[in-house]
């Protein structure tokens, strides 16, 4: 069993080949995918191709890279997509600070408006955190998400994970953790606990070894279940089984 739990399958890099794309990873023994909606038109995609796949789920939520564009009317949306049975979480939502592509107290607004719809609706939250790891604490312990949460593609210190542990969240690890330049992230992975992490992969972005340069996909996410298992001393169907498992009760199925 091997979850994937952060793909976006309904982006155009795979409008020509998503179907083959999607019985590529089931042959590779992925299981599972979650497929994460970021605008709302991706939402709207990911519940669509959900309804499609009996393995396939969808969450919804609102990138901070769109968050300038939101209005009551997005709100009205998601909270209607988050009625679908095959939505198990609320994001990606969070804050980024690198490419900066919303104002930064609009990105805050924003993600704390989504924390909140999160806890209305029951669900989990999906977090995005590029270079604003002080902001993002600062919220996220005022707002703290009832049914819990994961950082995706988790990138920062191993001190920053500790917190993020205490507060109940789970960590990802994708793509990036099979680089020579890993060495922070992997500290993060060998000291995780057993039943704190998922893996992902991000795709069609974040391609691991030795498939870098490449476009990503599901199936690609064997690298990281691979390095994890090196790392931790483990074997391969150990980690698959304990990323599932966890992967299962963050998304209460
Ligand atoms: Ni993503």
């Amino acid at each position: 069993m091997i979850w994937d739990t952060h793909a976006h399958l309904d982006d155009s890099q795979f409008e020509t080949d998503r179907e083959i794309v999607i019985e590529r990873a089931r042959e590779a023994g992925i299981t599972t995918i979650v497929n994460i909606g970021h605008t709302e038109s991706s939402c709207s995609e990911a519940v669509k191709l959900a309804g499609r796949y009996p393995f396939i789920y969808a969450t919804v939520g609102i990138h901070p890279h769109d968050a300038k564009d939101c209005t009551e009317k997005t709100w009205e949306l998601l909270l209607k997509l988050s009625q679908n049975p095959k939505v198990v979480a609320w994001g990606e939502i969070g804050l980024d600070y690198y490419r900066d592509l919303s104002p930064r107290d609009v990105q805050r607004q924003v993600f704390i408006r989504q924390l909140e719809l999160a806890n209305e609706t029951g669900l989990p939250v999906i977090i995005h955190n590029r270079d604003a790891h002080g902001d993002i604490i600062e919220v996220i312990k005022k707002h703290l998400p009832s049914a819990g949460g994961v950082f995706h593609s988790y990138s920062g210190s191993w001190e920053m994970a500790e917190e993020l542990l205490r507060l109940g969240f789970y960590l990802s690890f994708s793509g990036p953790l099979t680089f020579k330049n890993a060495r922070h992230t992997l500290k993060v992975a060998v000291n995780v606990p057993e039943d704190r992490f998922v893996v992902e992969t991000d795709s069609p972005y974040l391609t691991p070894e030795p498939y870098r340069g490449k476009r990503n996909e599901p199936g690609y996410v064997r690298e990281v279940v691979a390095k994890i298992a090196e790392i931790k001393g483990l074997p391969f169907e150990r980690v698959a089984q304990l990323s599932s498992n966890n992967a299962k009760r963050l998304f209460g199925l």
